[in-house]
This record gives C-alpha cells, structure tokens and sequence, in this order.
C-alpha cells in the first residue's frame, strides 16, 4: 500500500495551510486573488513532500499557470508515484463574497488509479450508501429515478430531497422535480459539497444530480467511493478544442459513462478543509495567535471524519 497515513496526515496539513492562505481574501470580492493564494501554498507544501506525484486534476493546463495546471509534476520525487487532484478553492464565489461552503480540496490516488479529467463539464447524478449499486442510473428519466429511490427507500416522493445547482441548464430537471412534488436543494455554487451531502442522512439530501464541472466530479468520486456511495458521471464536450484536449488525454469514447470505479479505481484519500463555515465544517477561525482550521477527510472505507488543527501564526 503506497497511501500512507502519514501521506494523508500531510495532505490535512497542506489543505489547512492553503485554507488559511484564503482567510485573507474572504469577503474581498477578489476571487482570482483567494485562489492564487491558496495554489501557491499548495503547490509550495506538495513539493516539499517525499512524493513523486503528478497533477491530473487540476486547473487548466501548462499556459494557464500560475494554477495548478494538469500534468504538472508535484515533490521531490523520492517517494510513491501518486496522481493527484487539487482544487485550491472550490467555490471561489463563495470566498470572494463571504458566503457559506467555500474550501480547499486535494484527492490523491496510487498512480493510474485517478481518471485524467479535462476542464469541461460532467454531467452527474449521486446517491448514498444505503442505494444498492446499478438501481440508479444517469440514463434513466428524472421520474424513473425518483421512483425506483423512492421504492428502495419507501420514501414518498414528496419526502426526497434532490440537490442540485441553480443553473439555467437545469431548468428542465428542475420543473420535472417540482412536478413530481420532489424537495429541491438548490445550490447556487460548490458542487463537491453538494454530492457530498447524500453520504450521510444528517445532511438530508437524497439525490444529487446535475451538470457541473468534470474536475470537481473526479475529486467527489474518490470521496463518495471511500464512503460506498454511488456516483455515475459523463463528460459534455462543447468546444473543438475540449475534445481534441480529450482525446490527446486519451479518452477514446467522448460519451462514456463513467462508473464510480471507473473514476477511482483502488485507494484513495480525499481530505477538504472549510474556508468559510458550510454544512460539512466549519470554516478558518483565527484566534489570537492560531488560526484553527476543520478538514473532512476520508480513509479506508469509514466514515466522513473531521479533525481539527490548530496552527500558530508565529
Ligand atoms: P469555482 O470554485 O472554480 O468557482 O467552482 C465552483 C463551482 O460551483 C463548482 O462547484 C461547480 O462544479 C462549477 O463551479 C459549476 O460551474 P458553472 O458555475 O460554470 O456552472
């Protein structure tokens, strides 16, 4: 086994540190600068881990740098190759106007085992541990998947909770879900989070479905498979150059239905510290002369932990 825990204790480090790198820049309406400043610190601590590690999910490519950027080589490259996926802020919104769920994200896995994922979008639909496997599927009609969750769970329809962005792109899911007098969770950003939600109960939501980006349905993925949740996605390819960029990363079938295995395969670590305070941890409190951070992470087929960090200023 090449993740370590030591590995995942230094990612819960780094994704603290890249947190507090943002405290700075909440409510500043400065979202390009939060971001830079998370990525520098991310970037600064990954290469200084005994890791030979690559970027496969990341933020762009080679001439988008400053940002983590896909292909980028990570560490000192004595150590265990491992593919990594960062989203440095994932809702820079949410930072840049001091709203609630914005964080700092990274998911490693052996390497080979992470889908190498272009920057488009992914259309994606999640359910909880409690779903069997294959009973949900994103090729199935809105109505067909809520009664067949709603037959496994005998829940009434008016009892399901789906989670969902506000986007005019789902505004034909939307109405079908109202019709069906389903609850809606409309999320006007953060899409991780909002898979992340049907991991657990407390969080009251059943379903996540929708369009979002391809990165961020990659870094869910190795978290809800670490939890035994289901999660199917397929990329959306809008440009020539989105499918030419696909198919140099050798994505052979542009309308593949990714299976959650498909998207990890083996171990994986997945750990997010709250920037500003959401529904899954709170965000960066700074106190005297400490800044106290909360990370969710996952490891080894348990439950979402959270653990919290104090780091002095000094
Ligand atoms: P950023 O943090 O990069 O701004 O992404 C936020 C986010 O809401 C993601 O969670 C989501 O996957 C994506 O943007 C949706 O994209 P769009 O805003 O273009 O619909």
């Amino acid at each position: 086994m090449k993740l370590t825990k030591e590995l995942l204790n230094n990612l819960i480090e780094i994704t603290s540190n890249s947190a507090i790198a943002c405290f700075p820049y909440i409510g500043k309406n400065e979202k390009i600068l939060a971001d830079k400043a998370a990525t520098d610190v991310m970037r600064e601590q990954l290469n200084n881990l005994n890791i030979k590690g690559k970027v496969v999910i990341g933020e762009g490519e080679l001439d988008e740098a400053p940002m983590l950027y896909i292909g980028e080589k990570l560490g000192r490259g004595n150590g265990p190759e491992i593919d990594i996926a960062v989203d440095p802020v994932e809702g820079t919104n949410f930072v840049a106007k001091n709203l609630p769920g914005s964080m700092s994200v990274l998911a490693v896995a052996e390497k080979g085992k992470l889908l190498n994922a272009p920057e488009t979008y992914m259309e994606k639909i999640a359910t909880g541990s409690h779903i069997p496997k294959g009973c949900i599927d994103i090729d199935f009609t809105v109505e067909k998947n809520i009664n067949i969750y709603s037959d496994i769970t005998n829940k009434k329809k008016s009892e399901i909770t789906v989670c969902i962005l506000n986007r005019p792109r789902h505004s034909k899911i939307i109405s079908e879900l109202k019709r069906l007098n389903v609850n809606i969770k409309l999320i006007t950003d953060g899409d991780v989070s909002g898979a992340l939600l049907v991991s657990n109960k407390k969080y009251n939501v059943d379903i996540f479905m929708g369009i979002g980006g391809g990165p961020e349905g990659v870094i869910v993925a190795a978290a809800l498979d670490s939890l035994n949740c289901n999660f199917q996605g397929r990329f959306l390819f809008k440009t020539e150059t989105d499918i030419k960029r696909a198919k140099d990363m050798g994505i052979k079938d542009l309308n593949k239905k990714y299976e959650i295995n498909e998207i990890v395969r083996g171990e994986s670590f997945f750990c997010a510290t709250g920037i500003t305070s959401g529904e899954l941890m709170n965000g960066v409190i700074k106190e005297e002369n400490n800044y106290i951070t909360e990370t969710i992470f996952t490891y080894n087929k348990s439950d979402l932990n959270v653990v919290k960090k104090i780091i002095s200023l000094t």
